[in-house]
């Protein structure tokens, strides 16, 4: 018995990182998936973003699980391109249960220097995106009328600040809202809607250059190594970061009805982080 046998759930993001191990985790639980990611890369991210062949292994790996799994390439700053894997998805299975609004990216700039580009495409992505993700899955969730859940991901800077992050804090603190209201206009329908908010994830989005030199900016080539000590810092817990199925623990969680009763509330999976 799984915590989500004969439910569907929806991730974005899923090529790679959290989004995978999220698609994984719930298809252990039972669950059928519908995974998309954008599969194609974005000019002011910090990395590459996930691919084609990164989104067919999630595939595989749900599928080596025996769960069913339908996926397709959509940007979330795309209504109708979400629309039209989320209608394809509840076409194939008939229903949807659980939503996890994961895709996001990640940049720094100082916000008084930072250029407009940078500051919109994170909040196109990691706010509005998060809503269109939403907008194109709840009608489905209320005319199927079997309840459910959604869980965004936010991140400890949706609870706290962090310099050179003014647009992703806005973003990570703007779901939060979100969150707020759709937890409201959903309890009728017995929808809940929480927030997660990791800390570091050892995924792409933190082992990559940009983040190495941004915790050790006084060496020249710095690595992720070099960057674990500050890293380390930010926690209570003796961690400079954690993984992917830490998060994933925590969704599968809130998705399940062990938390039945729990809605609108913003949890953290940070070792500590926004205690210190
Ligand atoms: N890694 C961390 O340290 C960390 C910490 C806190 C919060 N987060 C958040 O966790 C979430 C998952 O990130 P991750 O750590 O797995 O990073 P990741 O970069 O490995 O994965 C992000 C995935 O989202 C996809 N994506 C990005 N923009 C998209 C778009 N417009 N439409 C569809 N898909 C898109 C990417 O292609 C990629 O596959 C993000 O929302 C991120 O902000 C990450």
């Amino acid at each position: 018995m799984g915590w989500l046998d004969g439910k569907v759930a929806l991730v974005s993001g899923a090529a790679r990182g959290q989004g995978r191990s999220h698609a994984v985790r719930l298809a252990q639980e039972g669950a059928d998936i519908i995974a998309f990611d954008i599969c194609k890369d974005i000019p002011t991210a910090i990395t590459e973003m996930g691919s084609e062949e990164q989104l067919a292994e999630t595939a595989d790996m749900v599928k080596a699980l025996d769960r069913r799994v339908v996926t397709g390439n959509a940007d979330v700053r795309n209504m109708a391109e979400v629309a039209a894997v989320v209608d394809a998805g509840v076409d194939t299975f008939g229903r949807l249960d659980v939503v996890v609004a994961n895709a996001g990216i990640a940049s720094f700039q100082p916000a008084h220097v930072m250029t407009e580009d940078v500051w919109d495409e994170v909040i196109d992505i990691n706010l509005s995106g998060v809503w269109k993700t939403c907008r194109a899955a709840i009608p489905h969730m209320i005319n199927a009328g079997n309840g459910g859940s959604i869980v965004i991901t936010s991140s400890i800077t949706g609870l706290k600040g962090f310099t050179w992050q003014a647009h992703y804090a806005a973003a990570k603190h703007g779901v939060v809202g979100l969150m707020r209201v759709l937890a409201m206009e959903l309890a009728e329908h017995n929808i809940r809607v929480n927030t997660v908010h990791p800390t570091s994830v050892l995924t792409r989005m933190l082992d990559n250059d940009e983040i190495a030199k941004l915790f050790d900016p006084d060496k020249e080539s710095p690595s992720l190594e070099d960057a674990t000590p500050a890293l380390r810092d930010l926690h209570l817990l003796p961690v400079p970061w954690v993984e992917s199925r830490d998060i994933s623990a925590a969704v599968a969680w809130l998705s399940s009805d062990e938390a039945r009763y729990v809605t609108g509330i913003t949890l953290p999976v940070d070792a500590g982080a926004t205690q210190k």
